[in-house]
């Protein structure tokens, strides 16, 4: 009874999604302001603070577990920073809300059907846009068999780079 009480707990304290009721903003800039977060105690990342102006690449570079996936999920707006602030601006205005951001996972699952319907699984209503993305993903020449057949689970008959290309191509 204890034990499942502890249960319990465990789940109520889990922080709500911070991305719920939240406006969704076009972004094409934004800075990192003495940005600290833990999952628990420690601290993961300290003080941040970082610019990506408009139009410009960030290459996020450091040791495993150092905290590259999660700055990644602070930028998404998917957890809520401990300390600091992420401003979020469009066209040089300032905007508040969640970013419309797209991310690729380190450690995405393709479902055991075809390339196609793995493409539509989370956005039901593409049709001919489908081919295009196949296309722009570079998954074209790939044997037909695949485009319309099992891929088996997560994807086992395809290279780990052709996976990579077809979660690219779901990604919304
Ligand atoms: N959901 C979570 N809950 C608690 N701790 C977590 C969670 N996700 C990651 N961590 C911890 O946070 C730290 C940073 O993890 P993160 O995944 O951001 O590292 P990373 O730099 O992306 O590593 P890698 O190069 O292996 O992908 C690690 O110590 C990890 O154990
Ligand atoms: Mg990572």
């Amino acid at each position: 009874m204890r034990i499942s009480l502890k249960r319990i707990k465990n789940i109520i304290d889990i922080p709500l999604d911070p991305t719920i009721g939240k406006e969704r903003i076009n972004v094409n800039s934004l800075k990192f302001k003495d940005v600290s977060f833990s999952y628990g105690k420690e601290y993961i990342l300290s003080n941040i603070n970082f610019e990506v102006p408009p139009s410009c690449k960030l290459a996020i570079v450091g040791d495993t577990g150092s905290g590259k996936s999660t700055l990644v999920k602070l930028i998404a707006g998917l957890y809520p920073i401990s300390t600091g602030e992420i401003a979020y601006y469009y066209k040089k205005h300032r905007k508040e809300g969640v970013p419309k951001i797209s991310y690729l996972l380190q450690d995405g699952y393709l479902f055991d059907t075809s390339i196609k319907s793995n493409i539509k699984i989370f956005n039901k209503k593409l049709s001919e846009e489908v081919e295009h993305l196949i296309e722009l993903c570079g998954l074209k020449n790939l044997n037909k068999v695949y485009t319309e057949e099992t891929i088996g689970e997560d994807g086992k008959y395809l290279s780990g780079g052709d996976k990579k290309r077809v979660e690219l191509a779901r990604v919304r």
